[in-house]
């Protein structure tokens, strides 16, 4: 029985440190759960009038989360919020109204960022806006992590400073979405 995660990195940047995580923590997953990083790059803005007829871009995005068991969010902080990248999918993928493709998905919630807080205040607007589409999300354990050189090895895996905190975090989530899938 496979489990088929979602990931939703929330940075577009060519050496994004949010997509180094996302890949480094896939690798901390047992054999039954896979991960395909979703693409937001090529979304178009949104716009309420197209509703009626979303783009080829919007369908494949909400055809890949109806797909999934569960969701992975990895995003950077901006500005103390998410990026605007990431709620323009967000906000594609729950339209039309009631045709929401994020209702009752379980999501952990990640990022990195260079400064002290670690995305913490990115990761609690996500939880709002989670909380309203109807996403359980994993509470605890949170994870808030900076930018340093020994987050990755040379092999781009996670160094051995943040390596059983982030096991653990991966094994509790993993736990979670199974026991919640829907
Ligand atoms: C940032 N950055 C940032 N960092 C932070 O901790 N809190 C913040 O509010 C912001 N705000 C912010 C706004 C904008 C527009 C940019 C471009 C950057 C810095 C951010 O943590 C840094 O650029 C990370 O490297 C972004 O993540 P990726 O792209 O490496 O995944």
């Amino acid at each position: 029985n496979q489990f088929h995660i979602a990931v939703l990195i929330g940075s577009l940047r060519r050496d994004s440190f949010n997509r180094k995580l996302a890949d480094a923590m896939a690798k901390l997953a047992p054999s039954d759960v896979t991960f395909k990083q979703l693409s937001i790059g090529d979304l178009p803005l949104y716009n309420q009038d197209d509703d009626a007829h979303q783009a080829d871009t919007v369908l494949r995005l909400k055809a890949d989360i109806k797909a999934a068991q569960g969701l992975l969010f990895v995003t950077p902080e901006y500005n103390r919020s998410i990026p605007g990248v990431l709620k323009n999918a967000i906000d594609h993928a729950s339209r039309p109204y009631g045709q929401s493709a994020w209702s009752g998905k379980p999501a952990g919630v990640l990022g990195v960022s260079v400064g002290a807080i670690g995305t913490a205040l990115a990761q609690q607007h996500l939880r709002n806006i989670l909380a309203y589409l109807n996403c359980p999300t994993l509470a605890q354990p949170e994870a808030f992590i900076q930018a340093k050189d020994n987050l990755f090895d040379e092999h781009g895996e996670i160094g051995a400073a943040s390596k059983e905190f982030l096991q653990g975090w991966m094994d509790q989530y993993v736990a979670w979405v199974k026991k919640h899938s829907v």
